[in-house]
């Protein structure tokens, strides 16, 4: 009964859309298990690009069936407007599952998160303004609407007229916004989306037991990463789940022994986006040529993303929250043009140097990363496949950062396309 993770180690988008649908083709079933639209995972199959923000990245094959699981939070216009895209190109989405336990994104819940990062001023987290921050909060606070409310128009109407009372009061008293009508966002949930996702609900943690029970392979999706986790992230510079491995099991229902392998998807550099510290953070021309030669700019929101060189420190980190069992380094061929590449081994606190991330976050503000330089391969890598055709700067770079993560590479990135990797398995 095997279930595969697929999490971030990073900030987000080091390709977790190419890798799980990558995988894939292996698998029987792909379920997201956190996160929102506020995810944005890029698939490139021959020349076409798909951006899914809420779909799980294996909707592609026509043998899986994709399920967001009980841990996402669905805003269901822009799931219908998904599944519309991929419908208008070919792809049968008929397959995709909802669970009834996850929670509804509401409109108060975007505007919550817009007004509350004006409010912050400088101080703001650089959201991606989706909800999501308001949605989990609702969660917690055990007012969320779920998906399975729409089943039942009257605990709808009731849910939302008494919680709509305090969020009216709020937007009013506090950020001095007009009150929303819950008639009118009642129709819209209940008339529009209703009948549309009806079909679609269903008690996903039976169906993925009964998978597992049948022996078929499951893929759960991470969205957003490990540095972004509420927990074990730079917080408050995080998002509002778990995207750590811990997450899957919450998010879906699946046990945690029933997890065999959990792969770690990183940038052969890093980005970010958004607010936070970065210790090895770049400016200037390397920046430049990292953004350019990347193309990072959010999937979504188009923000430009913050480049650095990769830390060890935090890989290593990655590594043991997630428990990895390898990791899968993609975009190596961002690095094609560079004289010489940089790697973070550590970071210097003061006087002191330490390979562990510090424990008080104001500490974390302040390190200094220590380099270790490697030459460049100057070399487009884009076109190769074998493992042998790859330049030794390459590979030497790719065997250093084994050394230094403790776990080994499966797999390296060489393009967006998705049969633009090297197998390091093999
Ligand atoms: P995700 O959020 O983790 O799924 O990642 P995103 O899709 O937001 O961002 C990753 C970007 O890098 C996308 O545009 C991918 O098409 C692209 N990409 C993925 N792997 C590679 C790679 O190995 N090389 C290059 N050049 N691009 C890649
Ligand atoms: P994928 O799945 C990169 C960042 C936002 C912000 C912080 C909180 O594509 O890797 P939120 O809207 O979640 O409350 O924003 O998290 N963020 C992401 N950064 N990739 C993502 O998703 C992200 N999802 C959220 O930029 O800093
Ligand atoms: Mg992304």
């Amino acid at each position: 009964m095997p279930v595969t993770v697929v999490v971030g180690t990073q900030w987000g988008d080091e390709g977790k859309g190419k890798l799980t649908d990558l995988f894939a083709e292996e698998m029987d079933v792909v379920v997201r298990y956190q996160g929102g639209h506020n995810a944005g995972h890029t698939i490139v199959v021959d020349s076409e690009t798909f951006a899914l923000q809420l779909v799980p990245s294996g909707i592609l094959y026509p043998h899986i069936t994709p399920v967001i699981g009980n841990g996402v939070v669905v805003e269901p216009q822009t799931l219908f407007e998904e599944l519309e895209m991929l419908a208008s190109r070919g792809v049968d989405t008929s397959r995709l599952m909802v669970s009834g336990n996850a929670h509804l994104i509401m409109p108060y819940h975007l505007e919550l998160d817009k007004v509350t990062e004006r409010y912050l001023g400088k101080n703001s987290l650089g959201t991606t303004k989706r909800g999501i921050g308001p949605a989990y909060s609702d969660k917690a606070a055990r007012v969320g609407i779920r998906v399975q409310d729409l089943l039942d128009p009257k605990i709808f109407r009731e849910k939302l007229e008494s919680v709509l009372k305090e969020k009216n009061a709020i937007l009013a008293k506090v950020y001095n916004r007009l009150p929303m009508d819950p008639k009118a966002m009642g129709d819209l949930y209940l008339d529009t989306y209703a009948p549309k996702l009806a079909k679609l609900i269903g008690d996903t943690t039976s169906f993925l037991h009964r998978c597992l029970a049948e022996g078929k392979e499951v893929l759960a999706e991470g969205a957003q990463a490990t540095f972004l986790d509420l927990d074990h992230g730079t917080y408050p510079y995080v998002t509002s789940s778990n995207p750590t491995a811990g997450g899957a099991c919450v998010g879906t229902g699946i046990g945690p022994r029933d997890i065999t392998r959990v792969v770690g998807i990183a940038k052969a550099y890093v980005t970010r986006v958004g607010a936070g510290p970065f210790p090895t953070e770049v400016t200037g021309d390397i920046a430049d040529l990292l953004v350019e030669r990347g193309h990072e700019y959010g999937t979504n929101t188009k923000r430009r993303r913050r480049p650095g060189w990769f830390d060890c420190v935090m890989a290593r980190q990655a590594v043991a929250i997630n428990s990895l069992s390898e990791i899968a380094l993609t975009k190596l061929d961002v690095l094609d043009a560079l004289e010489t590449v940089r790697v973070c081994t550590g970071y210097r606190v003061g006087d002191d140097i330490t390979e562990e991330i510090p424990y008080h976050q104001s500490t974390l503000h302040k390190v200094e990363p220590i380099y270790f330089e490697l030459a460049g391969w100057k070399t487009d890598i884009s076109q190769l496949t074998c493992l042998d055709d790859l330049p030794k700067e390459a590979r030497e770079y790719v065997g250093f950062l084994e050394s230094q993560v403790g776990v080994p590479v499966s797999l390296v990135g060489v393009g967006p396309g998705r049969k633009q990797f090297v197998d390091f398995a093999k």
